[in-house]
């Protein structure tokens, strides 16, 4: 299929990326994983805004206004004929003789990006899936939807020699997020996740949750809460642009629950794909 490369819509086999590219060395861009479905990417506003904001704290300008990138994205999804499955897009700062500090003058970031169709991961959504605890050993930026990833792949890889499917992170006492998701519990009918600061991605599925339980008058608070307090949830569960809702019903090899998805978590699955349709 065709891939965005710096702006043109090219053959993937045509891409070239240098060896000293900022990103190939240094991990030094960011990315989005943007979902399609019915052919039209969700929550499109979002995840450009998100891109934009991780470009500024870095100090990578995006050489794209909003709504050209937009275009660009939705010419990708038509010209490849995907209907369900996902955008990923990353920049990185560009070519340059390695060093470290950042290019002077600046240079032009390298654009990259190609569609994948991906189901709805929906058989696992209604069966749930495991997690193991894993010590949250990242950098202090995790606001930032970096490239840099190794912390969260290590973690992954935990979690996926354990036989689970996802590694909740927490640092010391304080559960933080997935490895590439954000996590909830639910207490006594209350909705628990971490407040969007450095310590996580405020995931835009995060948001969306957020969204649907004020307009439906789900308590939630966005609140820090321990690892005690997971282990002894009523229901647990993990939002990503891949996974959407996903229930955890066993964690470090416990029962949660009742071991089967919650009636919290199976309501906004119910709701979340009223936004997705
Ligand atoms: N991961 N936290 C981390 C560390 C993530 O990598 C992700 C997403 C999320 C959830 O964000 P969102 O709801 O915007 O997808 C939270 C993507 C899907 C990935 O790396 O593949």
């Amino acid at each position: 299929g065709k891939v965005i490369f710096n702006g043109e819509l090219v053959e993937r086999e045509n891409v070239k990326v240098d060896i000293e590219d900022r990103g190939y060395q240094f991990g030094d861009g960011i990315y989005e994983v943007i979902r399609v479905y019915n052919g039209e990417l969700f929550t499109k506003k979002e995840h450009v805004q998100r891109l934009y904001e991780s470009g500024e704290k870095i100090g990578i300008k995006i050489p794209y206004e909003k709504d050209v990138l937009c275009k660009k994205l939705e010419e990708l999804v038509q010209e490849n004929h995907l209907e369900t499955g996902i955008i990923y897009l990353q920049i990185s700062r560009g070519v340059s003789p390695r060093q470290h500090g950042y290019p002077t003058p600046e240079v032009e970031p390298t654009f990259v990006a190609y569609t994948k169709p991906m189901d709805r991961p929906e058989d696992l959504m209604k069966s749930g899936a495991k997690g193991l605890l894993v010590e949250d050993i990242r950098w202090l930026r995790c606001d930032i939807k970096s490239l840099n990833l190794l912390g969260n792949i290590m973690a992954k890889q935990k979690a996926a020699e354990s036989g689970c499917f996802e590694a909740i992170q927490h640092r010391g006492e304080t559960v933080t997020e997935g490895s590439s998701s954000n996590v909830f519990i639910v207490k006594d009918g209350i909705l628990k996740t971490h407040p969007a600061v450095n310590l996580i991605l405020n995931g835009i599925t995060r948001q969306v949750i957020l969204r649907i339980c004020k307009h439906n008058q789900i308590p939630v608070k966005e609140e820090s809460f321990t690892v005690d307090d997971i282990k002894t949830a009523d229901e647990i569960f993990i939002s990503s642009t891949t996974s959407e809702i996903m229930p955890i019903i066993q964690l470090d090899g416990s029962v949660i629950g009742n071991g089967e998805p919650g009636e919290i978590t199976k309501k906004l699955q119910k709701l979340f794909v009223e936004e997705i349709q």
